[in-house]
């Protein structure tokens, strides 16, 4: 069965029915990619020169925009194009956040929004380290923000200008990933997150639950076999279309593709259709504890 439910729409706010609507949370809830071919993220012509791996920093992945802060973080971008750049992944953000308020209303009162990003860097043949290597499978955990708990959604735009398309790998189910590799993870050590907070290493306290989520990220990350060995599909999501996914909870790895907008989420478990799917509840149920 194909992970991509469709999502007919060439309009950033649409009207959606309810049943479209219903259908959508559960899907994307059960682990399924919302796959919308037919809604490209426009440029001005003018945007055009941005599609250059000339303004990323060469170590970094992306660049990054805070809508909250209005602060673009582009070590590369010339003074002079900055208002541009940050003007174009500004539109990209409020289109994103009209998708998402249409498209899943019974999200819109708690959602939370979060970082812009904007990756003009060709994934295929890029050095990383392996806990950074996003061509390995693994589920969403960032070390210096912790999430405790929230989910993590994620609006993606391939922008690419020669019709080039972004492809992943996805594998297997959430509950199959924690099953291989939540015997794994090692205690957290006490006191170590006031350490990282106080150290500034994380922006808020690393919770039980980020944790262990760090640990299955780093450590599925880590395992070439079953990298090599899992179950997954294979999927390109065409330049001009765009999709929608909890990547907290579905495993996935961008194997090749350039220029990509995405703009990140984060939803109380509280807001979901089914919270027991959440990662942090699935995990509570398996280590009979609180997490957070
Ligand atoms: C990732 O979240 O692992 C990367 C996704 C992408 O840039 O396509
Ligand atoms: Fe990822």
């Amino acid at each position: 069965m194909s992970i991509l439910h469709l999502i007919d729409t060439n309009q950033w706010f649409s009207s959606f029915s309810v049943e479209k609507s219903e259908q959508a949370i559960h899907a994307l809830e059960q682990g399924h990619i919302l796959y919308l071919p037919t809604l490209p993220f426009q440029l001005f012509p003018e945007e055009n020169e941005f599609l250059s791996p000339s303004f990323a920093e060469p170590k970094a992945k992306n660049i990054s925009f805070n809508r909250h802060t209005q602060i673009l973080r582009c070590a590369k971008c010339p003074a002079e194009k900055y208002d541009r750049l940050k003007e174009m992944m500004q539109r990209f953000s409020i289109q994103a956040e009209q998708l998402v308020q249409s498209l899943l209303p019974a999200y819109t009162a708690e959602i939370q929004l979060g970082r812009t990003s904007f990756r003009p860097i060709e994934i295929a043949g890029r050095l990383s380290s392996y806990r950074k290597d996003d061509t390995r499978l693994h589920v969403d955990a960032f070390p210096a923000t912790p999430n405790q708990g929230r989910r993590i959604l994620r609006v993606f735009s391939n922008i690419n200008p020669h019709g080039k398309t972004r492809h992943w790998r996805v594998g297997e189910p959430f509950s199959e990933v924690v099953k291989r590799f939540l015997p794994q993870v090692s205690k957290q050590w006490r006191g170590s997150a006031a350490l990282l907070k106080w150290l500034k290493l994380t922006k808020s306290t690393r919770t039980t639950y980020d944790h262990i989520m760090l640990q299955i990220h780093d450590r599925m990350k880590a395992d070439l076999n079953y990298q090599k060995t899992v179950a997954q599909q294979s999927i390109h999501f065409a330049s001009g279309a765009s999709w929608i996914v909890q990547t907290d909870h579905v495993s996935h790895a961008a194997m090749s593709g350039q220029h990509v907008l995405e703009q990140t989420f984060y939803l109380p478990v509280a807001a979901m259709a089914n919270p027991a799917l959440s990662p942090l509840m699935v995990l509570e149920e398996l280590t009979g504890r609180s997490l957070t």
